[in-house]
């Protein structure tokens, strides 16, 4: 991956920066944009305008990720559960997702940043889905950073769809029961051939995990802020990453076992 220092903005940004060791950086960083509703609402301002305003945020965060040569950011953009909120809002936010990956379609194709999408896709409104499907095709040959959105997702139906594949391969003989192990479930996930989660972002501070890429996170380091998403700058995410690699990442091993590994 290519890292782009030289980018406009970044060199507001040096202070951080220098805190930041570039050669360990997350491949995958997911985040959950909590705190759109609240931020408006602090504003006397109605919670649409929370997620207008947060719409800037995802394209900072996409751009700090690619500019640093990070290779995937998954934002959880819709949830599952999110069906049942007013409709006025389900509508406005269907059609805002819809129409920011339409405008940003040339400038993701530009740095060179493929689309991916992941949940019930099917369910998204036809307006919605036809701008999704337009920039996932517009950006498919984009080699640099890989932007999934998860709309309409949820973690546990994602693992539910996953083991009824896994029967039916089962019942039509396409697959054995004692070659079903870890990765023949990986494989059946919408995140398939991505690596898993090195850092998960929480802005809004509320500290859960609310469905959100249960299986994929489970060695993740994760990281809570009260950041409300609409203000969630380049800073904060520098702070993050800063904090990420203050951490020791030890997989069920001990300390000394990882200092070893990492010094031969
Ligand atoms: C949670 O805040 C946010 C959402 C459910 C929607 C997030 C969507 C966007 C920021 C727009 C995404 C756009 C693109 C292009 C992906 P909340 O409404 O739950 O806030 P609250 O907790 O303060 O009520």
């Amino acid at each position: 991956m290519t890292m782009n220092l030289q980018a406009p903005g970044m060199s507001e940004l040096k202070e951080q920066l220098d805190r930041l060791d570039l050669s360990r950086l997350p491949r995958h960083v997911a985040m959950i944009m909590d705190g759109n509703g609240r931020w408006a609402k602090a504003r006397g301002l109605e919670r649409s305008v929370g997620h207008y305003e947060g719409v800037k945020s995802v394209r900072r965060a996409t751009e700090l990720s690619s500019d640093l040569g990070i290779e995937f950011l998954t934002l959880y953009a819709f949830s599952t559960e999110n069906w049942n909120r007013p409709q006025r809002e389900v509508d406005i936010l269907m059609h805002l997702i819809g129409m920011a990956i339409q405008q940003e379609t040339p400038d993701l194709v530009k740095n060179n940043v493929h689309l991916r999408l992941i949940g019930d896709i099917e369910r998204m409104p036809k307006e919605a889905w036809d701008r999704l499907h337009a920039c996932e095709v517009a950006t498919q040959h984009c080699d640099g950073l890989t932007l999934t959105l998860a709309l309409s997702y949820s973690g546990r139906r994602e693992l539910t769809r996953a083991a009824r594949l896994i029967a039916e391969e089962v019942a039509s003989g396409r697959l054995r029961t004692e070659d079903i192990d870890e990765q023949a479930l990986a494989s059946r996930l919408f995140t398939n051939g991505m690596p898993d989660p090195d850092l998960l972002i929480r802005t809004g501070g509320e500290e859960r995990v609310s469905n959100y890429l249960l299986w994929q996170t489970a060695y993740s380091e994760l990281y809570f802020t009260d950041v409300l998403w609409p203000d969630f700058d380049k800073p904060a995410y520098l702070d993050a990453l800063i904090d990420y690699q203050r951490r020791e990442r030890r997989f069920g091993k001990t300390g000394d076992q990882i200092k070893a590994t990492t010094k031969s």
